[in-house]
């Protein structure tokens, strides 16, 4: 197992994974803690393994299918059979202006009982709660990604230290 901790603080953990099964691994251990109303933006370019920690994080929210890339439908809904509860992943990259953004129901999204995972996330900004989890993913090599998972608010950075407990 070669994914290990760079360096973490209260609101700030740093985990580099080799392969996908190991970014999968740490979105699981997220989609355990996840609860509805979180909100967790993934940040990296084409390729950088955003869909890939998605996956991760439906099977820990306890979802049966298999995520998949929400490119071209926008959103996927993915809920789970103990109680229904549903996890939202939406990809913004083909959204061009922030009219889009209304027209994917943003607002409803948001106000629905669920978590939610965004791809793409930066022309949605404006409409997304300030405590969120931010995870910027950076390209090392073909195999290596190194996440950089970011607080904004008292539920990330209490996310952020679970994860912490669990990784270290
Ligand atoms: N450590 C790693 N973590 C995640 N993916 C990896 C890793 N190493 C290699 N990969 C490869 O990188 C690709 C990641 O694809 P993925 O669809 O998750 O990217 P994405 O960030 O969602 O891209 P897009 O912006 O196009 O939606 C996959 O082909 C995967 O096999
Ligand atoms: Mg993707």
């Amino acid at each position: 197992m070669s994914l290990f901790i760079v360096n973490n603080s209260t609101n700030f953990l740093n985990l580099n994974t080799n392969g996908p099964s190991e970014t999968e691994l740490i979105g699981q251990k997220l989609g355990q803690l996840l609860q509805p109303a979180d909100v967790v933006c993934l940040i990296g370019g084409l390729g950088a393994g955003k869909t890939a920690f998605t996956r991760g994080v439906g099977r820990g929210w306890g979802t049966t299918g298999r995520v998949t890339s929400p490119t071209f439908t926008l959103v996927n809904e993915y809920s789970r059979p103990q109680d229904g509860k549903i996890l939202f992943h939406l990809d913004c990259y083909r959204l061009i202006s922030e009219d889009d953004v209304e027209t994917i129901g943003l607002d409803d999204i948001l106000a629905a009982d669920g978590a939610v995972v965004i791809e793409w996330p930066q022309i949605a900004a404006d409409w997304l709660p300030n405590d969120r989890l931010l995870i910027e993913i950076e390209v090392i090599d073909e195999s290596t990604r190194s996440f950089q998972i970011k607080g904004f608010g008292p539920r990330s950075d209490d996310l952020i230290a679970q994860l912490n407990d669990h990784f270290s």
